[in-house]
């Protein structure tokens, strides 16, 4: 089945793409794409974000939770919102799709209607997430938890690697910790997010979109193993107590845990060596651990698993260890409305609809809380993601905003 794509629809997903390689320029690092939570990059890039809405008819600001927000109003002041968007941090050297694809898509749904002069039923607010990758604070999803009314307080006392507390760098940004515990939203009848697959199925089965079932629950730990530093020259190695390999092993534990079950992953993606000499044996690691499964219960067993092989592996090595979970998520099930009236858009606009669930994690979770939410995955080359080879074509862009617009011309709020 091909799309209906016609050349307005190509222009409109050009726009978007040039807009998404302008959106890239907004970095902390050179060279790369890094746009840490609250980091001065997010900030320019909030702010540029805020220009774009303003051109298009919209006064978006910035939120206590440090989260971009916008109104475009339907037919009738005040009436119910049907909310769209994504992040816009990211990774350290990411790509440029992940989370901006969403948050850009959704100000062009606008930017359409605006230039129409075309009022809906429904209000349509646009968000702009500040904190869905979690890099900088060991927390996640604070912006859509502050909307959906579970605005974790204790993520304020968080601090990034230079000593910076969430909460000074919130207030830097804008934001206002005080305020972000009542954002909880009214009014807003549904949430969907449109965002790269970054993963391999819609391009293995030749198919530019589908539509989001279930997100995986997540739970992340912050590690730190205690060992003896020692000189790497004198110590014998069976008096050492080395508190790398150690770590290194219990990774390896973590990795041969999650490959016995399918569909169960883990992840160790941070790794910090204490006091970091070549001749000194490491005293103290730090370092995360991120697993992810559909199924809560399975999680729950191979966290338990773990825990039980670090503790046996700690003992044998003569070291200690902590762990502090940071983050934790279930399981989310999309909304069946939000599936039927997406998989209803990608129907209309010639294609065939594809269900399958979310590895990865999104602030749709944190949304689901709130109201019914769901989310519409556009393919992405080789699946590869969080990584700046990730790459969407120009027609995939397209088709991706034009079925998101089709869904929300559809949208009945009642
Ligand atoms: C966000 O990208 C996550 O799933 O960690
Ligand atoms: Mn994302
Ligand atoms: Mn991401």
């Amino acid at each position: 089945m091909d799309a209906r794509v016609l050349d307005r629809d190509l222009a409109a997903g050009r726009r978007l793409m040039a807009r998404l390689e302008a959106f890239a320029g907004f970095t902390d690092e050179p060279r790369r794409l890094t746009r840490l939570f609250l980091s001065e990059a997010h900030r320019r890039a909030a702010h540029a974000f805020i220009g774009w809405c303003g051109e298009a008819g919209l006064q978006a600001k910035i939120d206590a939770a440090g989260n971009v927000v916008a109104r475009y109003e339907g037919r009738r002041a005040g009436a119910p919102a049907l909310m769209l968007g994504s992040h816009i941090d990211t990774v350290r050297d990411a790509g440029s799709y992940d989370g901006n694809y969403g948050a850009l898509a959704a100000l062009a749904v606008v930017e359409t209607l605006h230039a129409r002069e075309e009022r809906l039923d429904h209000a349509i607010e646009i968000v702009a997430f500040g904190d869905e990758e979690g890099v900088r604070f060991r927390t996640t999803l604070t912006g859509s938890r502050a909307l959906a009314g579970d605005y974790p307080e204790d993520a304020l006392d968080q601090r990034d690697t230079n000593g910076v507390s969430m909460r000074e760098a919130l207030i830097a940004f804008g934001g206002d910790p005080e305020q972000a515990l009542f954002l909880r939203r009214k009014g807003v009848a549904a949430f969907v997010e449109a965002h790269i697959e970054q993963g391999p199925r819609l391009e293995a089965e030749g198919l530019p979109l589908g539509v989001v079932t279930a997100i995986n629950g997540a739970t992340r730990f912050e590690v730190g193993v205690d060992g003896v530093a020692g000189h790497a020259g004198a110590t014998p190695m069976n008096l050492r107590r080395d508190a790398l390999t150690a770590a290194a092993e219990m990774m390896l534990a973590i990795e041969e845990r999650a490959r016995r079950e399918p569909d169960l992953v883990a992840t160790v993606g941070r790794l910090e060596v204490w006091p970091g000499a070549t001749n000194v044996i490491p005293g103290h690691v730090q370092f995360s651990i991120d697993i992810r499964a559909p199924a809560d219960a399975n999680r729950a067993t191979a966290i338990a698993d773990i825990e039980d092989q670090m503790n046996a592996i700690a003992v044998a090595r003569r070291v200690s260890t902590s762990l502090i979970k940071t983050h934790e998520a279930n399981a989310f099930v999309c909304d069946a409305g939000i599936i039927a009236g997406l998989t209803k858009a990608v129907e209309a606009i010639g294609l065939s609809p594809r269900l399958l669930p979310s590895g990865a994690g999104h602030d749709t979770m944190a949304m689901g809380a709130l109201c019914p939410a769901g989310m519409l995955f556009v393919r992405c080359k080789g699946g590869v993601s969080h990584n700046p080879l990730e790459s969407i074509t120009v027609e995939d862009c397209a088709i991706g905003l034009k079925a998101l617009t089709q869904f929300v011309h559809d949208f009945r709020a009642d």
